[in-house]
Parts: structure tokens; sequence; C-alpha cells
């Protein structure tokens, strides 16, 4: 099945309509944006992607025609669908009639939004992906699996990236997705036919990774016994990725900037340097920024790196996606270990939604693997791990006493400002003593 990828903002004053929408555009598997009015509509459209509006005309205060010239002033390319009990106000009859407009006269089926929808929209916003999944509900866009508003930014931000060169510095936790964010930059973007060189800068050893990045000359050293390219030289015209950026030593650290400054890589132990057309993704998920403040990143490496920076977010903050994750590992792994039809219980799908994930995806991943290894047809609680068996349903969070509370918010607004105590107690509202005994 075709997989319809659209953001579509449905503006009415009636929320019955609203919810009545955007199950129906669910059912059609395209996510929507709610807006009850016009001013909500257009903070809506500053702030995220929109493939086509869907619009009710007449609204108490600012009227559906009025967001409609905004957006064509504003966001020319995005399309327009009026809803409209009756098709008879001046301006807008004539717009309509006009064929300027697309609408849809309440009350109407549902095939009839499907087919205003799909006639509105954009045809690259339709884009589908294979996906071996037979029932489609999952979306995945080069590989990236998911729903929810941060994994739609995170393909939005991709989309926007994807066909040029600018360097991209990707940061997030362990096993949210940096390498496969970068993947899908490479692979969905122009470059996509030159190679994609993933380096990772930790596991190589120190002393090796300068040569393996630039290459080096015959007798460059004892041991360069001939000439050799660099991951550089191997990457040109396509993506070098350096993973781990935040182990690079200073040395190496020193030679990336100029490679970014001057668009030139250098052999050890060559005089001449060779131009290079390469896009640099790095990732980390260190915490460069503190690391440039104690002296350990280069400041102006930092810099040269977070043209456009990307964060993946870990898995607790976008959970909505959890059921769609777990089908899709539960199909691959289920497959892998031919065990066709296997299945998981409600129960035991809530347990996974409950738990925190603090590996993230690779731990679900793995976790998913594992179980399916270990249980035939259908994985119930008992097949699964016993510290998520014990994650405790979210109402207890709220079962703490306040003085636990208290700790907590300090010790939050504490690692925000960077353990400042002079900033956190401003913030706090106490003065420093208090703030000190409270630490005590
Ligand atoms: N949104 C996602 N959809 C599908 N698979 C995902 C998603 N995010 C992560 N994964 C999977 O989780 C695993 C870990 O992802 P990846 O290696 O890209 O993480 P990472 O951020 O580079 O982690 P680390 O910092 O530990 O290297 C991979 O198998 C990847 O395919
Ligand atoms: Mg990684």
């Amino acid at each position: 099945m075709a997989l319809k990828k659209a953001n579509i903002l449905i503006v009415d004053d009636d929320y019955d309509m609203l919810e009545l929408l955007q199950r129906q555009l669910q059912d059609l598997n395209f996510h929507s944006y709610k807006a009850a009015s016009v001013v909500e509509a257009v903070t809506i459209l500053k702030s995220n992607s929109v493939d086509l509006l869907i619009t009710d005309l007449q609204m108490p205060g600012i009227g559906g025609m009025e967001l409609i010239k905004y957006v064509e002033e504003h966001f020319a390319n995005v399309p327009k669908l009026v809803i409209t009990g009756y098709p008879s106000i001046d301006g807008a009859l004539k717009a309509i009639k006009s064929g300027a407009l697309d609408y849809l006269v309440k009350p109407f089926t549902a095939e009839e939004l499907q087919k205003a929808v799909e006639k509105s929209l954009p045809k690259k916003s339709l884009h589908s992906e294979n996906n071996n999944q037979s029932g489609g509900e999952s979306m995945v866009y080069g590989g990236i699996i998911g729903r929810s508003n941060k994994i739609s930014q995170l393909i939005d931000i991709i989309e926007r990236v994807k066909n040029n060169r600018a360097t991209v510095l990707i940061q997030g936790e362990s096993g949210t997705g940096k390498e496969l964010v970068a993947r899908a930059i490479h692979y969905k973007g122009a470059f996509a036919a030159n190679p994609f060189i993933a380096v990772n800068c930790g596991a190589i050893p120190e002393e090796l990774l300068e040569s393996e990045l630039f290459g080096y000359k015959k007798g460059a050293f004892t041991g360069a016994t001939e000439n050799r390219q660099g991951f550089f030289q191997a990457a040109a015209g396509g993506t070098i990725f350096l993973d781990e950026i935040g182990t690079a030593s200073p040395s190496v650290q020193t030679r990336l900037l100029r490679v970014l400054q001057e668009k030139e890589v250098r052999r050890i132990g060559e005089q001449k340097a060779q131009k290079i057309e390469i896009r640099i993704i790095a990732a980390t998920n260190n915490n460069l920024l503190q690391m440039v403040k104690n002296g350990s990143f280069r400041e102006d490496l930092y810099y040269r790196l977070n043209v456009v920076n990307i964060h993946t977010p870990p898995l607790r903050e976008h959970k909505e996606d959890i059921p769609f994750l777990v089908q899709n590992f539960l199909k691959k792994y289920a497959a892998e270990y031919g065990k066709s039809n296997i299945s998981i219980t409600q129960k035991a799908e809530e347990v996974l939604q409950r738990y925190d994930w603090p590996g993230n995806v690779r731990e679900m991943e793995n976790m998913v693997q594992r179980v399916i290894i270990m249980s035939e047809k259908v994985i119930d609680i008992h097949h699964l791990p016993e510290h998520l068996k014990y994650t405790l349903p979210t109402t207890a969070k709220l079962l703490k006493p306040l003085h636990e509370v208290e700790k907590e918010h300090i010790l939050k607004i504490l690692s925000s400002v960077d353990h400042n105590k002079t900033r956190a107690a401003e913030i706090l509202q106490i003065d420093r003593k208090t703030l000190r005994n409270k630490l005590k």
C-alpha cells in the first residue's frame, strides 16, 4: 500500500467538526493539526510545515476568507480546501465558482473528503515509500519510523537539507537514530548515487584516525609504504559521516576545521591540498557545547559543524510512536526468525508503552528481538524482561512526597543553568543560602 505523508491543517470553530475531520484524516493516514480560530491557525502555519489547509469559512472574529488570503500571501504553495455549509458568502462564492478554490459542502462522506484531499494535495506530499508492512499503519521515511510531531519535524529538516551540502550536526541520546538520520539525508538526497562513508571517530585508535581520515603519502611516516586515500577522498562527491565527533583528538579537530574552512583535504606528508566536494555530517551524544565550555572541543569547529543542527528526540518524548515501532520490529524479527503470525497482547503492549526506554529505540529493538526468540505465537507480559514489568504506572509517578518533588525541581533547574547557583537561586526565587542548605 502506498503510504501518504502529509500534514494537514484543519481550521473550524466547531470542535466536534475538528475532531471528526481529524479522525477521518487519520484513517486516511494523514497527520493533522487542529485550529479552532484563524489566529491559532496562523501560529501553527508559522511553526510547522503544512501541506494542505482545510478551513471553514464562517468563524467568529476573523473569517476563513481572511485566512485564505493570508496563506496566499505568506505560504503561496500551500493548497487550500474550503469546507462550507452553504457557499453563498459573496467573495467566497465568487472564488469558489471561479474554480480558484476547491471546496467541500457539508455534510460530506469520508470518500468525498478523501477525493477532495487527494485532489488538492501537491503530488509530492503524497509521496509513497515501499514498506513491507501489510497494514501500512505506520510511516516509514528512509527507515525512520513514527508519525508523532517530533518525528515529522525530524523528517521535515531532512527534506530541507538533503539536496545541499550544508554541514549537519546531529545530536541526541544514544539509540535515538542519529546514524539512521544521517543515512536518510544521504540516500534521500541529490548525491545518493555517490558514496556514503561512515567513520566512527571513537573506534579508530587516536594515532590512526588522522591517516584514516585524510590518507597519506608514501614515506610520510614509518610504515607508510605506499600512497593511500583517506575516508575523505573516498567519500568525494557524497557524504562523510563523522560519528562520535566528541571523541576526536585536538589534532584531528584542527585538521577538520581546515577541511571545513578551505574545502580541501591534504594527505599526510603532502604539501598540496586537493579541493573536495563533500557533505559532512557529524554526530555525537556528548553535549558538545559543554565540551566547548570546558575546553575539550574547539569552539570554531563546533560552529563550523553546527550549520544545521538536528536533534534526535529521546523515545520517552514521542511515546505515541511506540506501537508503530513495536509492530515494525515484530514483523522484521518474526520474519527473520521464521515465526510468522507472532503477535503481542494488549497488556504487554501497555507495559512497553509505560516504560521510559532510557536506551531509546535501540533498546526497544533489541528487546523485541530477544522476546521473539524466546516466545511462540503470542507475546505476553511474562515474556517481557523483569525491569520493564515493574515500571510504575504513570499515575504512581505522581504519588511523591513534596520534598522529593522539590529536590527534583531544584536539580533540574541547576542542570539547566550549568550548575550556576546564583542563577538557579534567581529562578527559584530563593536566596543562595537557602539553596545551599537545601542542597545539603
Ligand atoms: N525512528 C526510528 N525508526 C526506526 N528505527 C529506529 C528509529 N530510531 C532508531 N532506530 C533504530 O535504532 C537503532 C539505533 O539507531 P542509531 O544507530 O541510528 O542510533 P544512534 O543515535 O546513532 O545511537 P548511538 O549514539 O548509540 O550510536 C538502529 O537499529 C536504528 O535502526
Ligand atoms: Mg550511532
